[in-house]
């Protein structure tokens, strides 16, 4: 009960203040990156019987959603922590009321698939995230949750905007550049948009954490390398709609 209503000051004042709303005294951050995950109080209650056939990989599938919804600035990113929840890297997102092996008893899952708008994460007016997403996140926790990196899959050579660029902007950008609610007045989810700032130069220096740029993806970690060169040599290609 009071838990609920904690929740409902939050979300309205979340939709008042989008996001930014009063600041309640956060515990510190305690997480260190590189170290083992704290244990869970709850141990899976119903481990998958075959956890090596997911395909799902953490850092390719999993963090940039996290990413690109939930850990922009005023929400949970590790300096606002609303509620205390920080989304920005595997020891934050599966350290609090996560219970790998269960997205049912999983709050986190419950927050995405609330069907009651106002409760629901990420707020209004950011959209909902997408059926595909919350499969991903679904299958990824009652798989255990797995701290999985498949980033050998990426290709220099031989790639398209449609089966480089766009999955990238999609996965790491879109939460915050959509043209719902366009960070910055950046909307990444055309073509277009994207090739505005392919071109004038925005795009390579902010992955590229250039100076004078601001750092992309905003509260992660730097796109790989194979990801960055990729975005570059379809940029020096002439950002061709491929
Ligand atoms: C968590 C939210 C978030 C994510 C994810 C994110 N951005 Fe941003 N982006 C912002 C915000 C907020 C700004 C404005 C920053 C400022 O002015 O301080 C911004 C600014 C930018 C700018 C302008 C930078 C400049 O210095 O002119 C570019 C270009 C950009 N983002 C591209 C991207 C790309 C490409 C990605 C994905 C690889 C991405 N962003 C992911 C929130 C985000």
């Amino acid at each position: 009960m009071r838990k609920a209503f904690l929740f409902l000051t939050i979300v309205a004042a979340c939709i008042a203040g989008g996001c930014k709303h009063q600041e309640t005294p956060q515990p510190a951050n305690t997480n260190t990156p590189g170290t083992t995950p704290t244990p869970t109080p709850n141990p899976a209650p119903t481990p998958n019987p075959n956890p090596a056939d997911t395909g799902i990989c953490f850092k390719r599938d999993i963090l940039p959603i996290f990413l690109s919804n939930c850990a922009m600035s005023g929400c949970h990113d590790a300096i606002s922590r609303q509620d205390g929840f920080q989304f920005t890297d595997y020891n934050s997102i599966i350290n609090k009321e996560f219970v790998p092996g269960n997205a049912n008893g999983t709050e986190l899952y419950e927050k995405i698939t609330e069907d009651d708008n106002d409760k629901r994460m990420p707020p209004p007016p950011r959209p909902a995230l997408t059926a595909d997403q919350v499969t991903l996140i679904r299958r990824w926790i009652n798989e255990g949750a797995k701290n999985t990196d498949c980033s050998s899959d990426c290709d220099t050579n031989n790639f398209k905007f449609s089966t480089a660029v766009k999955p990238i902007t999609e996965q790491y950008c879109k939460g915050c550049h959509n043209s719902a609610a366009p960070s910055a007045g950046i909307a990444l989810d055309s073509y277009d948009g994207v090739k505005t700032v392919a071109l004038n130069g925005r795009m390579l220096g902010a992955i590229k954490h250039l100076a004078g740029y601001k750092p992309m993806p905003q509260g992660g970690s730097k796109l790989s390398d194979c990801q960055v060169r990729q975005v570059e040599k379809w940029i020096a290609g002439g950002a061709l709609n491929n």
